[in-house]
């Protein structure tokens, strides 16, 4: 009985198959990409990413770390600088010019913050100073070409 009704049923829908052209058709739909989204303003990423993590690590290099954690939790901070580089990427400002500018800048975060927590993750101090000197100058040479007035600095302390 059972596989009479099934064979009913295959029957059924063969036959509606068979008609599927002529239905109203849907439009197929788009197989659409996740899309990135920005949320939070860039100011805020500033403020709450790149800046309070980048000094994070100026912090913990002003003298040689002797325990391997707080050189891994230096690591942990560049690395949420390299991060804050392609959340910047999903920010561009509006003109073509303006975001081959910006987008490049960005670029130059993630990839000398990427550089600073593989020196931090080899536990040079030399060089893992050297690599902050150099993501500081991205954050500011972004901050010049954008007008930002806001100047960082890798080491204040050892200006003073
Ligand atoms: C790709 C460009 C770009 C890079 C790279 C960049 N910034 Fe910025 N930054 C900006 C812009 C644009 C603003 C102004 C945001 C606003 O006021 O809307 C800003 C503002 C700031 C401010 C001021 C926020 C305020 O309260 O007004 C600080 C602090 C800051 N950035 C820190 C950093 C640090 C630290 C780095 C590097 C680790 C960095 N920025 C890298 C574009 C950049």
């Amino acid at each position: 009985m059972i596989s009479v009704r099934f064979a009913g049923a295959v029957a059924v829908l063969g036959a509606v198959c068979m008609f599927a052209p002529f239905a109203p058709s849907q439009p197929p739909k788009p197989k659409t990409a996740p899309k990135l989204e920005p949320v939070a303003e860039t100011k805020l990423l500033m403020e709450g990413l790149a800046e309070p993590n980048f000094k994070g690590v100026g912090k913990l290099l002003k003298d040689e770390m002797k325990d391997p954690e707080a050189w891994a939790f230096a690591r942990g901070r560049a690395l949420l600088v390299a991060e804050t580089g392609n959340l910047l990427m999903m920010r561009p400002p509006k003109t073509r010019d303006a975001e081959e500018n910006w987008m490049s800048h960005a670029i130059g975060l993630r990839d000398s913050s990427a550089g600073l927590a593989r020196e931090l993750a080899a536990r040079d101090y030399v060089k893992s100073r050297a690599a902050l000197a150099a993501v500081a100058n991205h954050c500011n040479r972004c901050h010049h070409a954008f007008r930002v007035a806001t100047r960082v600095r890798p080491f204040p302390e050892d200006e003073k």
